[in-house]
This record gives structure tokens, sequence and C-alpha cells, in this order.
């Protein structure tokens, strides 16, 4: 039997006598919002239509995250919401969040959802839940608590009895909160969400059903819906469930819709006035035109929507997701994608054109409240942050292991891990992490020797001890659990498997978890070195507000503002700046801690009144990822082997020489065959027979510009065998001109007759034409 019949018979004299009172005295359905009473209410779906009461309701919904925002300021976004138009707010419910370690639930504070559910009814909005159990979102692992990755071979999102075991408490504990915020008991939830884009992920309908009886077991009566988008609802959809359709905005939801519920109500879940965000990718923008044409024809169509996101809010501390896209796509900080109301709750341009179109379809009469003042923002004078202090200062009590452990293994969620093992030298040999997750600071006896990116792929760092004892530090973060796709179980972080030199396994590991759950203990003993490092700094305010932390010239790493995380910092970009909430600042001394994995020196901070998320720098990784030499190469003529000129050929082409030796050569591209670019595929040494020499122990040691944002144009790419990929300067950017060049480490002295270029291949600019190759025993340095 359809959900919606059993909930009428329960509570019709109270809903007669309720309506016989209340009902005549109303506006007409749409714009009737819930009020504080506590007297129930029917919500049906009837006849293609949603009913309250009995009167039709066309939802017009907007989604914003109470783990997001700062639970001082729910209600202003609540206010925000209501005064744009909106009838509902919708929102997920993070089950990491409510359950961070297992049977341990939390509901307190800023995870309090029963509190933030009913501020939106004191604020007369509706609500729309969805408990997931996935909730993808751009938030760490879809939702999912990190301890189920410990449970050996459990399939999540399937009918797996363990996993479904885990789900059904996780409900039933929810329902104990939320149950009776339905608006069936005078709550103001309207309707349940269960799984999310499940058609996306699988089609076991078995699995669906186990969800819906779980949410029925847990209290949750009111009309459950499905959400996926339109290629996947066949799969997604589960019979007597709402489908709701996300993506859709076109003529087209109603008849996508009908395959699966003949007259609908139809209604989208996820109508997009924004998009998701990545580091190193350029920031998303989507036009408000748009939003306003698809707006007014799902309005006038009798299309219930909700905006995905209406307000984004922030990834406070390490909460980011990720996605795979053929690689790592590791989530901004920032969740503000570009909706209506931006990450500080103000009321963006594209909000003031809603609200004049939802003001536009209100019955004859009625008024939209009065936008609420936005909270106060203030400019924080640039301060510096004096004290200093190596992070591995004060290490907790390490967990002795063998072999590695990830993340997960040794019960850790989030935040940073530190790896240290004693190597016996002379050892030489490039060093293999299997795997990375996600982004590692190499520390040889607390000396940086390269930083690690997973997203990059970066080569291995070769590692030439002398004889005697060393130690190796490996200090990994977790940049962010995927959220999405078939990855999603493929999810432990740290170091996975094992690290190897060569061929040979490392072992005796002293293993730190540093998840900062605190930043009491964190050591400033003014220690300064290349490797990670903390700074502290203070500021005065006599009015607080938001602000915006400028973090440009700081590298990677974490801030905090009196103990609160604020999340990551990158200097890559496109995110510049960290939203630091005034509800989190005081009047007097304010207190800030940066933990930066690879310090260049920068040591103060400015608070801007508005945020930088379009500024890109991605070449700064690149060179980064090798540590800038303190000396920048420059070849001298003396060092120059040759001169000459290559075709346009693609192919290789040999250029032989006498007989030379060095350790570092350099490659300089003088021009090119068109465009003010330089690029090559391949770069090989050649014997005296003309034979390629070995290039295992070649490294990129510096290069002065590779395109990073629009392709991958590393230098790196010169030594895979791949001409498929390039070495390719900047060109999405304003850049330098020609001359480029780059500088390879032979890894040791090598004697060579000639050289080999591969173009890049097909009909393309930037091949080189004129070049200029150089030899070293240092790497350019003049001796110096
Ligand atoms: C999907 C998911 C959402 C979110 C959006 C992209 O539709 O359901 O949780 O990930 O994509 O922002």
């Amino acid at each position: 039997m359809h959900p919606a019949l059993t909930l009428r018979i329960k509570s019709a004299p109270m809903l007669l006598l309720a309506c016989l009172f209340f009902g005549s005295l109303r506006l007409p359905a749409f714009a009737e919002a819930p009020v504080t009473l506590v007297h129930a209410k029917t919500f049906d779906i009837l006849d293609g239509k949603f009913l309250l009461d009995g009167k039709p309701l066309q939802i017009i919904s907007g989604e914003m995250h109470y783990a997001r925002i700062p639970e001082a300021y729910w209600r202003h976004r609540l206010r925000m919401a209501k005064a744009c138009g909106l009838n509902a707010i919708t929102t997920y419910v993070f089950w990491n969040v409510q359950e961070p370690e297992k049977g341990k639930f939390n509901f307190k504070g800023e995870a309090d959802i029963a509190k933030f559910v009913r501020m939106a009814q004191e604020e007369g909005l509706w609500v729309l839940l969805r408990p997931g159990p996935y909730v993808c979102a751009e938030w760490d692992f879809g939702g999912f608590p990190y301890w189920l990755l410990n449970e050996k071979g459990m399939k999540l999102r399937s009918r797996d009895e363990r996993f479904l075991q885990y789900v059904e408490r996780y409900l039933r504990e929810l329902g104990k909160q939320l149950a009776p915020l339905q608006v069936t008991h005078g709550g103001p939830i309207l309707m349940v969400q269960a799984e999310n884009e499940y058609g996306s992920y699988g089609k076991d309908m078995v699995y669906m059903g186990r969800i819906r009886a779980a949410l029925l077991e847990a209290g949750f009566s009111i009309p459950l819906f499905t959400a996926d988008g339109g290629q996947q609802m066949a799969a997604g959809h589960f019979p007597g469930l709402l489908p709701g359709l996300n993506g859709g905005s076109g003529p087209d939801i109603k008849e996508t819709i009908d395959r699966y519920y003949l007259g609908g109500p139809y209604f989208v879940p996820e109508y997009y006035p924004g998009w998701l965000d990545h580091w190193g990718e350029p920031k998303s923008k989507v036009g408000a035109a748009g939003v306003v044409r698809s707006t007014e024809r799902m309005l006038t169509s009798d299309i219930s929507f909700n905006y995905y996101m209406f307000h984004g809010g922030t990834n406070f501390g390490f909460t980011n997701g990720a996605n795979f896209g053929g690689n790592y796509q590791p989530d901004l900080t920032s969740y503000d994608y570009d909706a209506p109301l931006d990450e500080a709750g103000r009321a963006t341009p594209k909000y003031l054109q809603l609200r004049e179109t939802l003001q536009k379809h209100l019955p004859p009469g009625a008024q939209l409240p009065a936008i609420p003042p936005a909270n106060p923002i203030i400019a924080v004078p640039r301060f510096e942050l004096k004290e200093a202090g190596s992070l591995f200062g004060a290490l907790p009590r390490p967990i002795l292991s063998e072999q590695i452990k990830s993340m997960e293994e040794v019960g850790q969620d989030y935040g940073f891990i530190l790896y240290r093992t004693t190597l016996q030298g002379p050892l030489q040999g490039k060093l293999l992490l299997k795997d990375l997750r996600d982004y590692a600071v190499v520390l040889l006896n607390g000396k940086r020797i390269g930083l690690l990116d997973r997203r990059r792929k970066t080569p291995p760092l070769t590692v030439d001890l002398p004889a005697g004892k060393a130690t190796l530090d490996i200090l990994v973060e977790n940049c962010g659990r995927i959220n999405y796709g078939s990855l999603l179980t493929d999810n432990h972080k740290g170091i996975t498997d094992s690290v190897r030199i060569g061929e040979r396994m490392l072992t005796g590991w002293e293993i730190y978890p540093l998840p900062f759950k605190t930043t009491a203990h964190l050591p400033f003993d003014g220690k300064q070195t290349d490797g990670p490092t903390l700074r502290r700094g203070h500021f005065a305010l006599s009015k607080v507000g938001d602000t915006f932390l400028d973090m440009r010239g700081w590298f990677k790493g974490v801030v905090w503002i009196n103990g609160h995380n604020l999340g990551r910092f990158w200097q890559i970009g496109p995110q510049q700046t960290l939203y630091a909430p005034g509800c989190w600042l005081k009047p007097g001394e304010n207190e800030v801690m940066v933990l930066d994995l690879a310090p260049n020196g920068q040591r103060s901070i400015e608070g801007l009144t508005e945020p930088i998320l379009t500024e890109l720098h991605p070449e700064e990784a690149l060179h980064k990822s090798r540590p800038a030499p303190a000396v920048l190469p420059a070849p001298r003529p003396e060092e120059r082997i040759v001169e000459g000129e290559f075709t346009r050929n693609d192919g290789p082409q040999d250029v032989r020489f006498g007989a030379q030796t060095g350790r570092y050569l350099c490659f300089q591209a003088l021009t090119s065959y068109e465009g003010d670019y330089a690029s090559a595929a391949e770069l090989y040494l050649l014997d005296a027979a003309g034979k390629p020499l070995s290039r295992d122990n070649w490294t990129i040691y510096y290069a002065d510009s590779e395109e990073a944002s629009q392709e991958d144009g590393s230098a790196d790419n010169l030594l895979d065998d791949d001409t498929a990929t390039i070495w390719h300067s900047v060109w999405s950017r304003p850049h330098p001109s020609l001359p480029h060049f780059v500088v390879i480490d032979l890894g040791k002295e090598t004697a060579f007759s000639g050289l080999r270029y591969v173009a890049r291949p097909g009909d393309k600019p930037a091949k080189t034409r004129k070049f200029a190759l150089y030899v070293s025993a240092t790497p350019f340095t003049g001796g110096k």
C-alpha cells in the first residue's frame, strides 16, 4: 500500500478539527508555512500532487547543510532562505558526523541536526531530509564513517548484512532524533530521501528495499523519495517511492518521471544553480539568467524543486571529499558552490534575482519578508605569526609496526600521519610508496627531499644514501576521501600497502597518527626547518565580524583560529582565502595557528572583506613538488654542448656531438615553430654507438615553466617513455616568454655523445625549433 494512505487514517479526527478551525483563515497552499504549532498535519502524495492537509503544495526548497555552517549562523542562513521566497530547506544528514566512531553517536552542538530542523520550523520553513546512508555531497567518504573501511571485505551500498546492520542502527538512532519532527507529528519534515543517486552505483533492489524498511523501522512514515539523474533513474528508483529527477530543469522533467511514476508529482531534488570545485582547477560559475529561466519554468509547470546548493557554506576542518575523474580531485575547503547565498551567507546578485522571481509568483498581496541584514564583515590588518615550531617537535607516542599501516588501521579518521623508519646506507634507489593517499612530505634526517602529490602522480624521488644510519620521515596528508563513483570502497588513507627503496622493502615503522583533534599540545619551540612547520600569531579586535584570511604566499596546510579548524589552504588555488566566521572570533586577542607543509618564508596573514576563490597558481605546485633549488640554475656559455634546430617532424631526432660527461643536463628551448611556448615529448641521451642510455636514475631537477591547469605539461613527462604526455610551458595564463629550460639530474656523473629529442606529436603549437644543450657537474650553480 502506498505509504501516504496509512498516514491519512491515523490522524483524521485531529486534522479535521484543525482544518475547520484554522483552514478558512489561511493563504492558498503553496505559500503555507509551518508554524511552531505542534498539531499534526497530513502530507500526502495523491493524484499527482503533494497535499498538505489536503491542499496542493509546490515545494520550493534550497539545500544547506548544518555541518557546513557554524551553529551560531544557522538561524541567519534559514532566514535568508525564507526571505528569498523558499518555503522549504533540504539537508543531508552526515553519518560520519553523527557516528564518528563505531557505536558512538553524537547529536550535540554542530551535530545537533534536530535543533537545526526545529529552527527551520521556527523560521517558517518545511524540511526535506536526506539521511543517506550515503550522501555524496563533496563530503569526506560521501558521509560514510571512516571505520566502515576496517570491516574487511564488507561491501558498501549493498545487501551485505554487516553493512546493513550498521545502517539500520544509524537510522534507528537518527529516527529517535528526527521522527518526532515529521509533519505528521507537528514538525516540519515533509519527506525523506532513501539513499542518494543509487542508480549511479548499483541496481540491487533488495538493498534499496532494506533501506526503505530501515527508514520505516526508524519511524519515518512520511513519503519517501529517491533521487537520480535521468539516465540512472531506471536503476535507482524503487517501486512506490517517489522518483526525484536530479539535474532536471528542462521540459523533459515530466516525461522522464512519468516513465516511473505516472502523473507525478514532479520533483527535482537537485537543481544546480552553481557547481562544485576541486583544488587546482578553475572555479565553477553558473550564470544567474539560466537559473532564473529554469526557476520560472518549474514554478509555472507545478514542478517542485530544490536548489543544490542554495547555500554551500564551508568544508571546515578535514571534511571535504574528493572525486576521481581519471585523477584524484580533492574538493576545496570553500563550498561556496557559486550558490545564491555566498559562503558568508550574503545575498548575491543571483539570490536577488531569484527573490524577485519568487516574489512575482506569490499570490496577489503576499509579500516576502525583508532580507535580514548580513553579518558584519571586517578587515583584519596584516599581522605576523611570530612563534614557530617544527611539527615533529612534540610527537605523540608512536605505534610500532613492522609493516606499513593505513590511517584507518591505526584507528584514525582524518588529518595527517607520520611514518618514520631508520635506513642503513649505503642505499640508492627510487622511493616507491604503494599507495600514497594523498599528499606527502618526505624528509631524510629532518631535511626535506621532496613533496609527492597523488593528484599529479609525482614521479618517485631518488634516495642516495652514503654509508651509515639515516632517519626517513614521510608525513602524509589525507586530503579527503573520495565521495562518488566506483573508488568509494578503495578509500584507505596514509600509505596503504608498502614503501620500498629500489628493491628493498622498508620495515620497522614508528607510526604517528596526527588527527589534530585539538591544537593545545602543539610545539612552538622556535625550531624552523624546511619541513612541516607550525606558526602562531595573534591579532586584537575591537569589533568582531566575519573575515577571509588571505593565505597567499603560504604553501599548503591547515589554519586554526581560536582553536577552530578553518580547513585546508593550498597555494595552487583557485581558493586563496579561508572563511573565518565572526562567531569564532572575539573582542580582544585572537589566536591563529598555521601548519605549513613546505614553508617558503611567508609569516603574515591579513583578513580581507571579500574571498579570493578564483586565483589558480598551478605551476607553483610543480616547482614546489621539487623544492625550488636555493640557487636557480643558470647555464653558462662554457657549459654549452651544442646549439641547433629541430625539424617540425614527429618521431625521434638525434643530435650527435663529441664525448661529454656531467651529472646535470640543461635542455633549453630557444624558439618554437608556433607560439611563445616550449614543449617536448621525450629526451634521451645517446652513447657513442648512438644507443639511448638508461634513464632509471634520472629526475627533473628544475623547470622554469610547466602548464598544469589546462593540461598536465609537467617536465616529468619528458622521462616517462610516453610521447602522448609532454612537457609544455605555461600557456593558460599570462606567462614569461621563451626561452624556457629544464634541468635533469642524471643521478650520477654520466658519459654521453648525443641527444635524442622527440617532439610533441601532431600538428600542434609550441614545437621546439632552436634549442641549446648544456652539461655540468653541478646543477648549473656556477660553482656557487
Ligand atoms: C550529485 C550528488 C550531490 C552532489 C552533486 C554535485 O548529484 O547527489 O550530493 O555531489 O552531485 O555537487
